[in-house]
């Protein structure tokens, strides 16, 4: 997204029922991680279903800068890591994009070796907090040699000659905060632990442990995570089959529950439990989703969803589930425009450093949409109206570079009385390059 030509709006009209199956791309967090521990990690590493988004592509062109090779042949992307400790330095400055995920787990795991890396990314990226990953890092002795004002990007590390090991409580809840010290771990001699008092997606625990690192997780009482990493140890190439996303159908998901006489079908959705608070609120809200054929793929648990149009109500979604969701609100602000009642949201601070403000820019999105909306400094409420009447006919919603602010809108456009438009659907790609030509496949309108 560095290069982001002119802004491509899009109008998003009332669609018929949607039918048919739903072809959901590859998580994206285990995409970036399969491609980073494939780089790092001794032979090869075989990923079948990567996403092809922009933000994955970026992570492959960090790991290739890094000194593996890594290409596609076929339908499967192949690795040749370097080894554990083994990464090289890169001859230029590496450009994340709009990717959060990509640049703080990167600078993670090159903040123990001991040369310099320049991180760039683009407008929304640079304007995030990396003060949460170059906090830790300097606890095992790296040097930032330069940054933007507020430990923004762009921002050159430099690593220390001998790493020490850390043990490292996490501040915020943050999966990418959490595998950011461990990836440095990686090269360090010692434990490192990393503490976590709200469980996060644990794709980096589990994931590593199957590239062969001594890691071991011990949970206490009051549901705190000790995560113990042993460093310098060996990691080994392996086999990955990425499961689809589902963060990405969250999208056709609550299109489908809000659009009357839909029914459609979204198979081999990882349901990983940290990752499945989105439709555990839904069912809460009375939406048919119909889980079925649930199994093991590669670690994971996977399953087919099939989704028909429901009567949603609004509910309250506890602060202590938004870490299982977080990346899901703006869509389910979405689904909350047209449930009966309120949906109050807890505990969603973190919402203000993603891609954008999402809570500020979900509530102007909806404002100008017709719907009640109020938020505060981490919380959001919505008042629905069952049947979108009223709903649509605002100016173009402002994506802000965000992808999901983008796919949100396009979807509340589908069941509102009157058209939503939204200023850039550029961003898609970065997760989910297939968005438009499936939903109009399922039988959304978008011009
Ligand atoms: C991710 C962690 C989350 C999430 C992001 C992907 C990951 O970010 O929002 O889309 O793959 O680790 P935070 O760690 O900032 O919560």
């Amino acid at each position: 997204m560095s290069g982001h030509g002119p802004k491509t709006s899009m109008v998003s009209s009332k669609s018929s029922a949607l039918t048919g199956t739903a072809v959901i791309p590859g998580d994206k967090s285990i995409s970036h991680r399969s491609l980073l521990f494939g780089g790092v990690a001794r032979g090869e590493t075989r990923i079948k279903g990567l996403l092809e988004g922009e933000d994955v592509i970026n992570s492959a062109k960090a790991t290739r800068a890094l000194g593996a090779l890594v290409e596609k042949i076929g339908d499967e992307w192949v690795v040749k890591g370097t080894g554990n400790g083994l990464l090289l330095e890169p001859d230029a400055p590496i450009d994340f994009g709009n990717s959060g995920t990509g640049c703080r787990l990167f600078m993670g795991l090159v903040g123990t070796y001991d040369f310099p890396v320049t991180f760039l990314g683009d407008a929304s990226l640079s304007k995030r907090p990396m003060g949460r990953i170059i906090d830790p890092l300097k606890l095992f002795g790296t040097q930032v040699i330069d940054q933007a004002d507020g430990c923004k990007l762009p921002i050159t590390t430099k690593g220390p000659r001998f790493a020490a090991p850390v043990e490292y409580r996490v501040p915020m809840p943050s999966a990418q905060v959490k595998s950011a010290v461990l990836l440095a771990g990686l090269n360090a001699p010692g434990i490192t632990t990393v503490i976590e008092p709200v469980m996060t997606r644990d794709h980096t625990e589990k994931m590593l442990t199957g590239f062969g690192a001594e890691l071991e997780v011990e949970t206490d009482k009051d549901g705190v995570r000790y995560i113990r990493l042993q460093g310098q140890g060996k990691l080994t190439g392996c086999n990955i089959q990425v499961p689809c996303d589902p963060s990405s159908a969250a999208f056709p998901i609550v299109a489908a529950l809000i659009v009357p006489g839909s029914d459609v079908l979204l198979e081999n959705i990882l349901m990983n439990p940290t990752r499945t608070g989105l439709i555990n609120t839904l069912l809460e809200m009375g939406a048919d989703i119909e889980i079925s054929n649930s199994r093991e793929s590669g670690g994971e648990t996977i399953a087919d969803l099939r989704v028909r149009s429901s009567e949603l109500k609004g509910v309250t979604v506890p602060g202590e589930r938004s870490a299982s969701m977080i990346d899901e609100y703006p869509v389910l602000a979405v689904a909350a425009s047209f449930a009966k009642g309120e949906t109050l949201m807890q505990d969603v601070g973190e919402l203000r450093v993603k891609e954008s403000d999402r809570l500020d820019a979900v509530a102007r999105g909806l404002e100008m949409n017709g719907v009640e909306v109020s938020e505060g400094p981490d919380w959001m409420k919505v008042s629905g109206r069952p049947d979108g009447k009223g709903l649509g006919g605002g100016r173009a919603v402002q994506t802000h570079l965000d992808h999901r602010i983008a796919m949100s809108f396009l979807v509340m456009g589908m069941a509102s009385e009157k058209p939503v438009t939204v200023d850039d659907t550029l961003p898609i790609a970065t997760s989910f390059p297939e968005f438009i030509g499936l939903m109009g496949e399922l039988g959304a309108h978008f011009d």
